[in-house]
């Protein structure tokens, strides 16, 4: 994928509160055309994803944004969410007026089917969360890979330990089928045995996913002075109090989730801070120069005693199968931080 000026962006997500994070940098992005958001199961269920994610997009001012929620199990096991994590409703400590715009009518992956037809070559899925909706919007669209311009998944450890079981990061680990179903169906159409590594020269080969696992997710970490400076930007306290008593609701919301997440990754991270995996990479479907990727074999363990839900690469190649996604194996984590609090602290401002 090649850096767009004006990017059209469906996100598929598990709102949680790095996923509220990327909303938020979505929304104060100007080169960002929020397309809709689709709810997925992950880090709460379902129906408290779609709640979070309107109160977070009215929060930020955009109301309008079409969310709409999709399957809300995943595909073949049951739904396993993570409260210590997110806390019980999934943005931590923050409290956040009831959403007052009604869910989409539309079903998740229709609506991604739809949307993609619409515009083909012009749609950027981001996920950031489990691959359930989009598994099943590729097993409705074949053509899917070849309709979106380009598909950015936050999920997976390629060269790291993981985060839910010793070698397996969350987002697949809760339905593993779905992302198994994604990478292949993303991946070369034909493969031809006797072609070894080489590329598939058919034009109609669809851009290879982006991934971007633990690795390079893990390098993003907020820590208390950028949520300062992001609230200097913003004219207020840390936690949120202008000058005059009266509360900037967007620094006041940022400090309550945060602070769930800081005490989170506090016990079991080793640091005062937070992972913010998604937002990098919502911020890498808007900018890819934010990552370095290698083309790589990826396939997903489904039938592992320890391992199901570990994203096995072929690191030496010795699979002999062409590469299906393009791994993140170094990000500018330092470029990206200080976009984040330029954009949200700007945003904030304004609310
Ligand atoms: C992923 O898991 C979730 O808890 C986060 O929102 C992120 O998408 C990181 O493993
Ligand atoms: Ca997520």
């Amino acid at each position: 994928m090649s850096e767009t000026a004006g990017t059209h962006l469906l996100v598929d997500c598990d709102t949680g509160i790095d996923d509220s994070l990327a909303l938020l940098y979505a929304v104060a992005s100007s080169e960002c055309d929020l397309v809709a958001v689709t709810c997925t199961a992950g880090n709460v269920d379902a129906r408290q994803v779609a709640e979070n994610t309107r109160a977070v997009l009215e929060l930020a001012g955009r109301p309008d944004v079409e969310v709409a929620i999709g399957r809300e199990t995943p595909l073949a096991r049951a739904l396993v969410t993570t409260p210590e994590t997110h806390g019980s409703r999934g943005i931590g400590y923050a409290e956040l007026p009831p959403a007052t715009k009604p869910l989409s009518p539309r079903y998740g992956p229709d609506l991604i089917v739809e949307e993609a037809r619409r515009r083909p070559g012009e749609l950027t899925l981001v996920t950031l969360g489990p691959l359930t909706n989009v598994a099943l919007a590729v097993l409705r669209e074949p053509e899917l890979p070849r309709l979106l311009r380009g598909l950015v998944i936050m999920g997976g450890s390629y060269r790291s330990p993981g985060n839910t079981a010793p070698t397996t990061e969350w987002n697949v680990n809760v339905d593993p089928e779905s992302a198994k179903i994604v990478f292949e169906a993303f991946g070369p159409r034909q493969v031809d045995s006797r072609a070894s590594t080489a590329e598939p020269t058919d034009s109609t080969h669809p851009t290879r996913p982006t991934a971007l696992g633990l690795d390079v997710t893990e390098r993003a970490r907020m820590l208390p002075e950028h949520l300062a400076a992001l609230a200097a930007r913003a004219g207020c306290a840390p936690d949120g109090t202008r000058p005059d008593g009266t509360v900037n609701p967007i620094v006041r919301y940022l400090a309550d989730a945060l602070r769930f997440y800081m005490e989170f990754h506090s016990r079991y991270d080793g640091f005062y801070g937070a992972f913010i995996h998604d937002p990098l990479a919502l911020a890498t479907a808007l900018d890819p120069t934010l990552v370095r990727t290698e083309p790589l074999t990826v396939d997903v363990e489904l039938g592992g005693r320890l391992t199901t839900g570990e994203t096995v690469t072929d690191w030496r190649r010795v699979w002999g199968r062409p590469p299906n996604v393009d791994v993140a194996v170094e990000a500018d984590s330092t470029r990206f931080m200080a976009r984040f609090i330029e954009r949200v602290g700007d945003l904030a401002a304004r609310r």
